[in-house]
């Protein structure tokens, strides 16, 4: 009677224990779950040579967009807002003194991440259809939208990034200084180039508008800008 008693138990025991054991981890995951997470890049390393090389890609999403990604997940341990989405969190933070860390950190990662998206290995060169018309309406000309993305870009004194937006029904072209995203502005971002100087100077050095000039003719990934539309 005790035996078969016991036996029964020890089932019991064998069967739910790691039954109960495994659901308690997998919550300790999922509360332990970072809330940003580095996505791999659309491309490889090398693809969008000789224009960017591997060494700078290696070096910008492997060390400076994985840090910023690493930074915010480490502000938002314990954090309310982690619960939140990034864009959420970006407009949460955005102008608040006393929360400039987090914001950058958020910030930089998303604009690297939609960054990375805006570019192709062997782009086309030229927009067609909706934005192509939208591009020629707005500067005259795809040659003249160029030309002033690059003199933008080139004017930007400092760190920044250059952006194509879409502000109500126009199209415009804008600085962001550090981290600055026109998520936070009402504008919908269609494209971005990275203007920090990790982002080029390894290939380009201190020629800021070739960097500039070589992405615009030949790695834009123009059907991810019109899907922004
Ligand atoms: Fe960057």
């Amino acid at each position: 009677m005790l035996k078969r008693f016991c036996q029964r138990n020890f089932l019991i025991l064998v069967i739910f224990i790691p039954v109960v054991l495994s659901s308690y981890f997998s919550q300790v995951q999922a509360q332990e779950k970072s809330p940003l997470v580095l996505e791999p890049l659309p491309f490889a390393q090398d693809a969008l040579e000789p224009f960017i090389s591997s060494h700078t890609l290696g070096f910008h999403y492997g060390k400076h967009h994985a840090a910023y990604v690493d930074k915010a997940n480490e502000l938002l341990k314990g954090n309310p807002l982690a619960s939140k989405s990034i864009e959420e969190i970006i407009k949460e933070t955005a102008g608040k003194s006393d929360q400039v860390p987090l914001f950058n950190a958020v910030a930089q990662s998303w604009n690297h991440a939609f960054f990375w998206k805006c570019l192709k290995p062997k782009s086309t060169g030229k927009p067609e259809g909706k934005i192509a018309k939208m591009i020629d309406d707005s500067f005259g000309s795809y040659d003249k939208f160029k030309e002033e993305f690059v003199k933008t870009g080139v004017s930007l004194f400092g760190s920044g990034w250059v952006w194509l937006v879409l502000d109500g029904e126009k199209l415009q072209i804008v600085k962001g200084f550090n981290a600055e995203t026109p998520l936070t502005k009402n504008q919908k971002p269609l494209f971005v180039i990275d203007v920090w100087e990790h982002a080029y100077y390894l290939d380009f050095q201190n020629r800021r508008s070739d960097y500039l000039k070589a992405i615009l003719e030949n790695l834009v990934n123009w059907d991810f800008v019109a899907s922004n539309l």
